[in-house]
């Protein structure tokens, strides 16, 4: 006589395949639904470029440019960073060698004509005032990032500190 395996077994079997079928057709529904929201929400975004279709890629565009010599850019507020006004490609930063403080310490700066750090940079954590640049400034991307003298792709009404009264 085959071993007839228990009721209880047999049901517990029978629940575990309809609670799996249960779960399938949610995700499949799931899966119909939210096609659906992306095609439409596709429909009403548009891109920059409007409906054109790219057939090519631009060229990518020159490093050099990144510079604007002369002035820097303006601050939006009183703390903030200055951007860097110039192309870093290169620049390194190891624990033996800080190519930024090249031109950017003293006395070496004269002969950069690059703006020293502001003293700050040689103030540790404890308020002590060092003689090289302050552990705390020595990664300059931390904090200062180059920019490129772009024009917005989008207006918009920014607003500096200086203008917010
Ligand atoms: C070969 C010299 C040289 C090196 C190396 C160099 N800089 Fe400069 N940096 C300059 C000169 C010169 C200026 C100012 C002239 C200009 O507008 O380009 C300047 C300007 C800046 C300014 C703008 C300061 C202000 O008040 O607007 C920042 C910030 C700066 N550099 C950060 C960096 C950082 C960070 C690095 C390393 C990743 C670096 N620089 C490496 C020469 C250098
Ligand atoms: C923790 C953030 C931070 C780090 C890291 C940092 N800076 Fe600065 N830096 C600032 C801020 C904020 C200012 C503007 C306020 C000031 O002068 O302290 C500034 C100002 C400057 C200026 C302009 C000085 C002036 O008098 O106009 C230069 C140049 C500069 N930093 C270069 C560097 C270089 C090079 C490094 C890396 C060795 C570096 N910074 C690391 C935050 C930082």
């Amino acid at each position: 006589m085959p071993v007839s395996q228990p009721r209880e077994k047999t049901m517990n079997k029978t629940i575990k395949a309809h609670t799996a079928l249960i779960v399938l057709s949610l995700i499949a529904g799931l899966a119909v639904v939210s096609v659906g929201i992306t095609q439409e929400i596709g429909e009403r975004v548009r891109s920059l470029g409007g409906g054109e279709v790219l057939d090519r890629l631009n060229a990518a565009p020159e490093i050099e440019r990144q510079s604007v010599s002369d002035g820097g850019f303006g601050r939006a507020y009183r703390q903030q960073p200055p951007l860097i006004p110039h192309k870093i490609t290169g620049y390194q930063i190891s624990p033996a060698n800080n190519r930024c403080m090249d031109c950017h310490d003293w006395p070496g700066h004269v002969k950069a004509k690059a703006p020293k750090v502001s003293e700050t940079h040689y103030v540790d954590r404890l308020g002590k005032r060092l003689d090289k640049i302050s552990g705390t400034r020595y990664f300059c991307q931390q904090c200062h990032v180059p920019q490129a003298d772009a024009k917005p792709l989008v207006e918009n009404d920014f607003l500096n500190s200086t203008q917010v009264k």
